[in-house]
C-alpha cells in the first residue's frame, strides 16, 4: 500500500514549500492540489467566462482535461495539453481559484485525479480538504497553520524578493478574505481533521518548521 501524507491549512501557511521539502527528504512525490483549482480558474478566465458564475463554470468542465505531470521531480499542471504551471500563480488566479473551489461540481471533477495519484504513489498531498475528504484514510494528517499576520508578513517578503509591490494591509486583507471563503463554503470547507496533528509555525523559522514536519511524519509511518 502506498504511503499518503495529507497536509491541510489556510493560504500562505507555507504548506507547499514545507510539503515539497519534506517530500524531497523522504523520497515521496509532492502533490499540490491547489494547482488543480487554479488551473480550472485560469481556464475559465481564458475562455472569457466568470469564475463566480457556477453555471458558466460547470458548462466548461466537460471541455477541460487537467493533468498532473512530474518533470525532473517537479509538478507541472497541464490543461488540454498546455503547461499552465507558470500562468496560475497570479493574484487574479488565486482569488478566482477560491471562487471555483466553492462549486461542488468542480470539487467532484478534480476528485479522481487526486485519488488516483495517491493510490499509486507514496505522496505528500497538500490542500484544504485532503485529510477530511480526499484522503480520509491517510496514514498521516497534518493541519499546518500560522497567524494571519505572520502569513501576510511572509507573503510580503516573498513579493519583495520577487521585485513586486507589497502593501502589508492589502496582502493581509487578501489572506483574510481567502481564509473566510475557504472556511465558510458549504462543500468541503477548510477545517482541521479530527485525527490531524496541528503544526503552528507562527513562532518557527523555515528550518525548524521542516524538522518538526518531518519528525511528525516519521513518527507515524
Ligand atoms: O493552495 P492554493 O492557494 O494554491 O489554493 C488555491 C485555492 O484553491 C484556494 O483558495 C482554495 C482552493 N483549494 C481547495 O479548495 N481545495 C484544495 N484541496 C486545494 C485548494
Amino acid at each position: 500500500m502506498s504511503i499518503n501524507v495529507a497536509i491541510d491549512g489556510p493560504a500562505g501557511a507555507g504548506k507547499s514549500t514545507l510539503a515539497r521539502a519534506a517530500a524531497g527528504r523522504l523520497g515521496y512525490i509532492y502533490v499540490d492540489t491547489g494547482a488543480l483549482y487554479r488551473s480550472v480558474a485560469y481556464y475559465v478566465l481564458k475562455m472569457g467566462k466568470d469564475p463566480k458564475n457556477s453555471g458558466e463554470v460547470i458548462a466548461l468542465l466537460p471541455g477541460i482535461r487537467p493533468e498532473l505531470k512530474y518533470i525532473d521531480g517537479v509538478q507541472h499542471v497541464f490543461i488540454n495539453g498546455e503547461d499552465v504551471s507558470e500562468h496560475i500563480r497570479t493574484s487574479e488566479v488565486s482569488m478566482n481559484a477560491s471562487a471555483v473551489s466553492a462549486i461542488p461540481e468542480v470539487r467532484q471533477f478534480l476528485f479522481d485525479i487526486q485519488k488516483n495519484i495517491a493510490a499509486n504513489n507514496d505522496i505528500i498531498m497538500d490542500g484544504r480538504d485532503i485529510g477530511t475528504v480526499v484522503l480520509p484514510d491517510a496514514q498521516v494528517k497534518i493541519y499546518l497553520t500560522a497567524s494571519d499576520k505572520v502569513r501576510a508578513e511572509r507573503r510580503c517578503a516573498e513579493l519583495i524578493a520577487k521585485g513586486e509591490n507589497a502593501d502589508f494591509e492589502t496582502v493581509l486583507e487578501d489572506i483574510r478574505r481567502r481564509d473566510y471563503n475557504d472556511m465558510h463554503r458549504e462543500t468541503a470547507p477548510l477545517k482541521q481533521a479530527e485525527d490531524a496533528v496541528l503544526l503552528d509555525t507562527s513562532e518557527l523559522d523555515p528550518e525548524q518548521s521542516l524538522s518538526r514536519l518531518v519528525e511528525i511524519i516519521k513518527s507515524r509511518i
